[in-house]
């Protein structure tokens, strides 16, 4: 799968950042608070997905409904949880690896955009020391629909001047590998394949990504 990309494109919970444990922990104790069951296999099917859909997907569980207004508080209540914890991050939390690949992609001349589902991804980038190895964050205030849309990784690919099919895309859930390969980018996943079985490629964590092998071949 060796080929001359011209960007990579990264999603930033899980990949980049030790976040997604973060989003797990709150939705984790919203759940308990409201009585809800909630486990590793439901988190599974939250990763990538907005923070409304994600809320959507833990109500599935629940034994009543809820209307518009009682999910935006619920929404906000789980936010303020994340928030409190990420708040607590510094660069010390860019998972292992990642800090290495985003040196290799501009030791490599390519452009580097994050593609993130999160509203917070830039208190994330300003916590984490992220900024000066970014040209350019789409996130989700940026996109009309969340991954697993294409949405995000277009914006991120014309962010910084590339067409999708020149991108290499990192990938740690199975909504944002199917949302980059639609958008056209060659995708890297972050995991196991029978999750991420769209991805063209599978590493299981950031410290085997090899971004020569990807540019030039083994
Ligand atoms: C994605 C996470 O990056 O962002 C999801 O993988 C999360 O778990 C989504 O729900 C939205 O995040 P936020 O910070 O806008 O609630
Ligand atoms: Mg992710």
């Amino acid at each position: 799968m060796s080929r001359r990309f011209k960007a990579v494109l990264f999603d930033l919970d899980g990949v980049l950042a030790d976040s997604a444990t973060a989003h797990y922990a709150a939705w984790r104790r919203l759940a308990d608070e409201l009585g809800i069951p909630f486990d590793e296999t439901i988190n599974e099917r939250l990763k990538g997905v907005s923070r409304m859909d994600s809320l959507d997907i833990i109500l599935e569980q629940a034994g009543q409904s809820y209307d518009a207004a009682e999910k935006d508080r619920l929404a906000a209540r789980k936010n303020g949880y994340y928030r409190d914890i990420i708040t607590t991050l510094s660069p010390e939390d860019l998972l292992p690896g990642a800090l290495d690949a985003l040196k290799a992609c501009r030791t490599a001349s390519l452009k580097v955009a994050l593609a993130s589902a999160s509203r917070n991804a830039p208190m994330l980038v300003e916590r984490l020391g992220l900024a000066p190895y970014l040209n350019f964050i789409a996130d989700a205030s940026k996109a009309a629909r969340s991954k697993p849309a294409p949405d995000i990784f277009q914006i991120a690919a014309a962010g910084v001047g590339v067409p999708p099919e020149d991108a290499l895309a990192i990938e740690d859930a199975a909504a944002g590998v199917k949302a980059a390969k639609d958008a056209g980018c060659t995708v890297i996943g972050v995991g196991d394949r029978e999750t991420l079985w769209e991805a063209d490629h599978i590493i299981a964590d950031m410290t085997v990504f090899r971004l020569e092998y990807y540019i030039t071949g083994p």
